[in-house]
């Protein structure tokens, strides 16, 4: 660990005020250069107070919200794999992009790509995301499965199961808009709406018939502050939400701590059966109307659940259920977006 870092853990431990000697005779460096890793701290974001005689002292890290490559580190300490090997970068073009180019360096299944901003991210159906550095995270995760590229699909709606139990740690009521877009509850006009806070991007890699890796690109609408208006009647940001700031690098370790847990789960059983009452509970269209917009033939009915594949059972008004599969159609709420 460099000394910017040490001097950065004994203040978060300590929690009180250090003096600048007991750090430089800790460290082994003058009081000055002390002060010039103060210096370099406070410009990465963190507030640490200074008082004569008494020393420093790091401002309550609770709420605080500063994404590099320290924190990130920590708040991945408890993952297994998912995010053991992580590159963090302030921008990039698409962090989807980059963990294919390393999945063709050879990089091991769990690597993951943070990025602080995206000149090009992608978002399903050709679509842009839009990724400015606005407090979001754009995020994206290897995997090398040995499973049959039908059921690649299922772990997108593994990993919005995984969205959504890192985010409701935040305290909000978060569901899931089948397949995977990650949804919050907010009151607008004294009326409950869900607007959007997390899409997920799965792309694959195929060799002779074979799945080579699959990517899971995952952003996520967190301290965004302004909403672009052509999104704003469907999204929203945590940080919006909520009303405070969230911090981020929490966020990522509680989503890819829950994503181990529900993808072994996946993997043992090869298909979702055993998530899929988990999966349910947390699915806002269950019990809704929905139009299905099947480009060969758009219906209506009632959002009952899904199927161990993942298809969606909408029930019709002759009371038949009808799977419909991710990918090939979208779905919408009768009265709006869900
Ligand atoms: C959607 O359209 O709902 C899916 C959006 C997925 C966006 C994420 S951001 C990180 C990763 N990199 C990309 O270029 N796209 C995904």
């Amino acid at each position: 660990m460099e000394n910017t870092q040490r001097i950065l853990k004994m203040l978060k431990d300590s929690g009180e005020f250090l003096s600048g000697q007991e750090l430089s005779e800790k460290l082994g460096v003058s009081r000055t250069a002390v002060w010039n890793m103060i210096g370099k701290l406070r410009e990465e974001g963190y507030q640490i107070e200074a008082v004569t005689n008494r020393g420093y002292r790091l401002v309550s890290a609770q709420d605080s919200d500063i994404l590099n490559e320290a924190e990130i580190g920590s708040a991945l300490r408890g993952v297994s794999w998912a995010g053991r090997n992580f590159v963090f970068k302030k921008e990039t073009g698409s962090t989807n992009e980059d963990v294919m180019q390393y999945a063709g360096e050879g990089a091991p299944e769990g690597t993951l790509v943070i990025a602080g901003r995206q000149s090009h991210g992608k978002g399903r159906r050709g679509r842009t995301w839009i990724s400015p550095q606005d407090g979001n995270v754009y995020m994206s995760l290897l995997l090398k499965p040995d499973y049959e590229p039908q059921q690649a699909p299922m772990v997108t709606l593994v990993a919005a199961m995984a969205v959504c139990a890192g985010m409701r740690r935040q305290g909000g009521d978060f569901y899931i808009k089948w397949p995977n877009d990650v949804v919050l509850r907010v009151k607008e006009n004294g009326k409950d709406s869900y607007k959007k806070v997390a899409g997920i991007l799965t792309e694959m890699v195929m060799e002779d018939a074979e799945i080579r890796s699959v990517v899971i690109g995952i952003g996520l609408n967190v301290n965004m502050k302004q909403i672009d208006e052509e999104i704003a009647e469907t999204a929203t940001s945590l940080y919006l939400g909520l009303g405070r700031t969230v911090n981020r690098a929490k966020l990522i370790g509680d989503i890819w701590k829950s994503f181990e847990e529900y993808y072994e789960e996946f993997k043992n059983a090869k298909d979702l059966a055993p998530l899929r009452e988990r999966y349910e509970a947390a699915l806002v269209n269950r019990g809704r109307k929905v139009r299905v917009l099947d480009p060969r033939e758009p219906f209506e009915g009632t959002a009952r659940g899904i199927d161990e594949s993942g298809s969606l059972l909408v029930e019709t008004r002759d009371k038949k259920l009808r799977a419909v599969s991710a990918g090939e159609v979208s779905v919408r709420g009768i009265m709006g977006y869900v």
